[in-house]
């Protein structure tokens, strides 16, 4: 932990719950460690998210963007993964009964939501997978909902393949996102094909509630709208709300709906991607199946395959154990923001690893807090206007990280916020 910041708030961290969840080296398992990543290409301690994308620059940045994290997998998956890389070869792979086996029993265990086997087809990643939905069951000029601010890759999936974004703005009260479903009906009635749900919520961590679901469902069904579930964040469960799967509310929920599911937030497999889409209905699932054996979208990655099943198969444990280490860093942003973050407030998450701040006040009286906070402080946080309308003023950060790197960006943030050369009359 740096050691140039009021020794107070330094004890103060020591003592917090949050260092109390996140116990070291608890089997084998030590989130404290800090890796360096950029010998493998890290797209965020790149500050890149491909060579096609302007870079984020700055003098030593602290990367707390994009959504992965800086811990190690868990050690079954690293050892069964290091096996296969020894073997040598590398040939096409396949997945088998056991498989599906395995991604059914993790949903029954862990979200008490038990997809009929044969509900199940095998994709890449979530995005191909809400690509080819989207090509599959809608035609160019076809309206698709999200309601924002949201995951930015919606936006250019929906218009990259030529179909009409419409937004509904999720609206702010007493600091958590709420519903505006008289605007989603509106929407929904003026002839959108498809809705395009985040479940749990990105940037938010919002996870819907049954009567939330239930609605939103309703005004689908009025309207004749599919609906694609994107579970991605689901896993990691940061207060006492479950995660509720869109198709386990009711049988029409089901019939219409295309749950995309994937290992590689909750474990950290991002680089060796593996996802599974349910689709109860028979109709929808023989087309959609047909149209990704047509663009050979299900074949498995060899390393991918393997890390989905070993994952989901023994890495519960870990799974709690990272849970823990997670909550700890929330509850130490949550805490330092009030003590040392002035214009800077946090929004509890239900789920996942990443928090969305609101500093709309701050970042008018800077002229864009997520630039100033690159330059004054040497942190890289993603600027919520990518979120899209409602964005605007946010920064969202990343707490994936081992604590003392997270402890790092939030004291420079700090000491940038309250350094005299704020213009402070400037609004
Ligand atoms: C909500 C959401 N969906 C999808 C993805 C990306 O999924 P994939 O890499 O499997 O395409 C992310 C990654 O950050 C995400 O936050």
């Amino acid at each position: 932990m740096a050691t140039d910041f009021p020794g107070d708030y330094q004890m103060a961290c020591a003592d917090t719950p949050a260092s109390a969840a996140g116990q070291r080296s608890v089997g084998g398992i030590d989130f404290d460690q800090i890796h360096d990543r950029q010998q493998f290409g890290s797209v965020k301690w790149a500050n890149q998210w491909d060579e096609f994308s302007p870079r984020v620059e700055g003098r030593d940045l602290l990367s707390l963007w994009t959504a992965d994290m800086d811990f190690r997998a868990p050690e079954t998956v690293i050892a069964r993964l290091r096996e296969a890389a020894d073997h040598g070869i590398y040939g096409y792979t396949r997945r088998d009964a056991r498989h599906y086996e395995i991604v059914q029993s993790w949903f029954t265990r862990r979200h008490n939501w038990s997809p009929a086997l044969g509900t199940l087809l095998p994709a890449p990643a979530i995005m191909p997978s809400v690509a080819a939905i989207l090509r599959t069951f809608t035609k160019p000029g076809d309206g698709v909902i999200v309601q924002s601010p949201v995951y930015s890759p919606y936006f250019e999936v929906i218009q990259g393949n030529g179909r009409v974004l419409l937004t509904n703005r999720l609206t702010l009260q007493d600091n958590r996102y709420e519903l505006d479903l008289e605007d989603f009906e509106k929407l929904a009635a003026s002839g959108a094909k498809v809705f395009l749900l985040c479940n749990p919520h990105n940037p938010a961590g919002k996870a819907w509630t049954l009567q939330e679901l239930t609605a939103l469902n309703d005004i689908c069904e009025r309207h004749g709208v599919l609906v694609i579930s994107d579970d991605i964040h689901c896993d990691i469960r940061l207060s006492d709300r479950p995660h509720i799967v869109f198709s386990s509310i009711s049988d029409d929920a089901a019939e219409k709906s295309f749950i995309c599911t994937a290992p590689t937030k909750t474990f950290n497999l991002a680089g060796v991607p593996s996802a599974t889409i349910s689709v109860a209905n028979k109709k929808c699932r023989d087309k959609l199946l047909a149209a990704m054996q047509a663009t050979f979208m299900v074949n498995a990655n060899f390393f991918g395959r393997l890390a989905l099943e070993v994952a989901y198969d023994t890495g519960a444990p870990w799974l709690d154990q990272l849970t823990g280490y997670i909550a700890g860093n929330v509850d130490l942003v949550c805490e330092f923001a009030d003590q040392y973050l002035p214009g800077i407030t946090p929004m509890q998450p239900d789920a996942s690893f990443l928090v969305w701040l609101d500093a709309r006040e701050l970042d008018r009286r800077v002229g864009g807090v997520q630039k100033f906070l690159v330059d004054n402080a040497g942190v890289n946080l993603y600027d919520g206007r990518v979120y899209g309308p409602g964005g605007e003023g946010f920064i969202r950060l990343n707490v994936g990280c081992p604590r003392a790197l997270l402890h790092r960006g939030l004291e420079r943030m700090s000491k940038a916020l309250t350094s005299p050369l704020i213009d402070r009359n400037r609004v």
